[in-house]
């Protein structure tokens, strides 16, 4: 930070960080506001502002819309701010969700993806270890925990795109090689402005099955579903993040992976886009395929998700 500054600009600075990083940084604007500083914010998430904030300008279509006090903002009805497209102002708490453990039964022994006694180490630092869980077909497991605790390295070994010999990834009940695993899991990554490859949404979906009908009919459906078909001929880098999210679902959907793995989706989305983004894992999930989210945003976790992991952070000694 500059010495002494009097005005700060700051653009979504709590996107990335977990729940109690979060509402920490809301106490250090205080801080930064009671020795005098101004602060302008722009952000998504607004319950760790609420102590902080005096006044809160709702920006749509490139213009300022309208300006709130904290009051007005808390009394604004549920219909109100979700009209707006706004986060909830109050602190939102973790639903108690079930661990995602399968309990086997004569008709269904083997869950799609299991994570069996998974560990990771970098320079001789353990990140994690004995991290076991399964995701089904049909489910949505939230991957909790703080900043640092393993959960993109975690995700990437799932992915197949981070070899750990010593973790065991099961497909079906197969153990899978990482190449394997890159053909049967769909990640998408936190950062999806680098991911795309064609010209257009409608390419892009295609861009891993060959193009006959079948498949074209199922790209067409998906993309209605997904509320992608008006852009069918857009270039994906023009969408906006809410749309990249779906789009790089609806490509997982179209390439019939059967596990789709987000990290941390909607940071960066507002209320519309959240709430669009949970109907789409809802329909990805009905659709048959195993979900894990990485994610710190209770909101959604309420939204969707229907199990819980927390991966257990490792003290440094
Ligand atoms: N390639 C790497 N080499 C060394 N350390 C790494 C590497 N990737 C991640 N780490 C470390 O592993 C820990 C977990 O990182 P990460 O998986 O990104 O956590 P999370 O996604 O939960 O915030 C961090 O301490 C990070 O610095
Ligand atoms: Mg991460």
């Amino acid at each position: 930070m500059a010495p002494h500054p009097t005005l700060l600009a700051m653009d979504e600075p709590s996107s990335n960080l977990d729940e109690s990083t979060g509402w920490a940084l809301g106490k250090t604007l205080a801080q930064l506001k009671a020795s005098g500083h101004t602060l302008v914010i722009a952000e998504h998430r607004i319950a760790y502002l609420m102590n902080v904030a005096d006044r809160f300008f709702y920006v749509r279509d490139g213009r300022i819309q309208a300006e709130l006090t904290r009051k007005q903002m808390l009394m604004l009805s549920d219909d109100e701010r979700r009209a707006m497209g706004l986060r909830a102002p109050r602190k939102i708490v973790r639903p108690e969700l079930p661990l995602p453990q399968l309990i086997p039964t004569n008709t269904h022994a083997t869950p799609t993806l299991e994570v069996r006694q998974a560990m990771m180490a970098f320079d001789h630092h353990q990140i994690f270890s004995d991290v076991s869980f399964t995701v089904d077909q049909g489910q949505i497991v939230a991957l909790t925990g703080i900043n640092g605790a393993g959960k993109t390295t975690l995700a990437r070994i799932i992915a197949g795109l981070l070899k750990s010999k010593s973790s065991q990834i099961l497909i079906n009940g197969k153990r899978l090689s990482a190449r394997q695993l890159r053909h049967n899991v769909w990640f998408s990554p936190n950062d999806t402005r680098t991911e795309f490859f064609t010209t257009s949404v409608a390419e892009e979906v295609m861009l891993l099955v060959s193009p006959n009908e079948t498949n074209k009919e199922f790209a067409r459906r998906v993309l209605h579903e997904l509320g992608l078909w008006e852009l069918k001929d857009h270039y994906p880098a023009t969408l906006s993040g809410g749309q990249k999210q779906r789009l790089s679902i609806a490509c997982g959907l179209v390439a019939r992976r059967q596990v789709l793995v987000l990290d941390e989706p909607t940071s960066g989305l507002d209320s519309y886009n959240m709430t669009r983004l949970a109907e789409t894992l809802s329909y990805a999930a009905h659709k048959g395929q195993a979900v894990l989210v990485i994610t710190h945003d209770n909101e959604f976790i309420s939204s969707c998700c229907t199990h819980n992991y927390e991966l257990a952070s490792k003290p440094s000694h």
